[in-house]
């Protein structure tokens, strides 16, 4: 379902240019659950900015689906992103003034539905998160929050999941109550992309890859086993 071909990816800032990816040729197919390792630097967020249509390749081809999104203009490939893909951060990225229900609620609301509740309630239930609708982020341990901020990210039933560092800011115990999440997602046939510097955490995943300067060293892939 995800074709790069030849990707590459620089970024300008007045006179310097970084080359944060190099040439990746990479297919992830549906129902896949990768985990994405490297060192600081290695273009680990940059390559998923591209994957979720956040942000457009130097060079290369992206196919996603069978259509090709990198030549696609700023608006299709935010139409793109909302109907395909559901992000998950490190830092859960809740809106502080309002509850779980109503962060949730808030994709479904910017798709421009009307009826976001059963939808929302069903997706915190996903997340084993139906005891906690009316509290506010504060109120919310950081376990509690990634799971509201799965749910928001599965409200509009994306296809793939991508999440960056999700486990970085929880202990062990917590992260791995959230990768017990990302699993059953997994089982009911979501592709999972997830980032992170743990090793336990990556052992989750059906597929390893690792980045060095912005090129992949290994991939344990079908094909690709190193
Ligand atoms: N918006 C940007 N403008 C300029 N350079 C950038 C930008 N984003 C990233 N870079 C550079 O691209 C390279 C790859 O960055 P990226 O954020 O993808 O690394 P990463 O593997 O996610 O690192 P970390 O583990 O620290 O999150 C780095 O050298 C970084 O400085
Ligand atoms: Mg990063």
């Amino acid at each position: 379902m995800i074709e790069l071909r030849n990707i590459s990816k620089e970024y300008r800032t007045g006179k310097i240019s970084v080359q944060a990816l190099n040439d990746i040729e990479l297919d992830i197919r549906k129902g896949e659950f990768v985990a994405i390792r490297g060192p600081s630097g290695s273009g680990k967020s940059t390559l998923m900015n591209l994957i979720g249509c956040l942000d457009r390749p130097t060079e290369g081809t992206y196919i996603l689906d069978g259509v090709r999104v990198d030549e696609m203009e700023e608006d299709e490939l935010a139409a793109v992103r909302n109907r395909k893909i559901g992000f998950v951060f490190q830092t859960f990225n809740l809106i502080n003034t309002q509850t779980a229900l109503e962060n949730v609620e808030l994709p479904l609301l910017y798709a421009g539905m009307r009826r976001t509740r059963d939808a929302s309630l069903k997706a915190l239930e996903e997340v084993g998160l139906s005891g906690r609708l009316k509290h506010r982020p504060s109120e919310l341990s950081g376990g509690e929050s990634q799971r509201v901020a799965i749910a928001r990210a599965i409200v509009l039933d994306p296809s793939i999941i991508l999440a960056d560092e999700p486990t970085g800011n929880l202990d062990t115990r917590t992260g791995e109550e959230i990768m017990e999440v990302f699993n059953l997602l997994n089982d009911k046939g979501t592709t999972i992309i997830l980032v992170t510097h743990e090793h336990s955490i990556a052992g989750h995943a059906r597929r390893q890859i690792n980045l060095l300067d912005g090129a992949v060293v290994s991939d344990t892939g079908e094909g690709n086993a190193t």
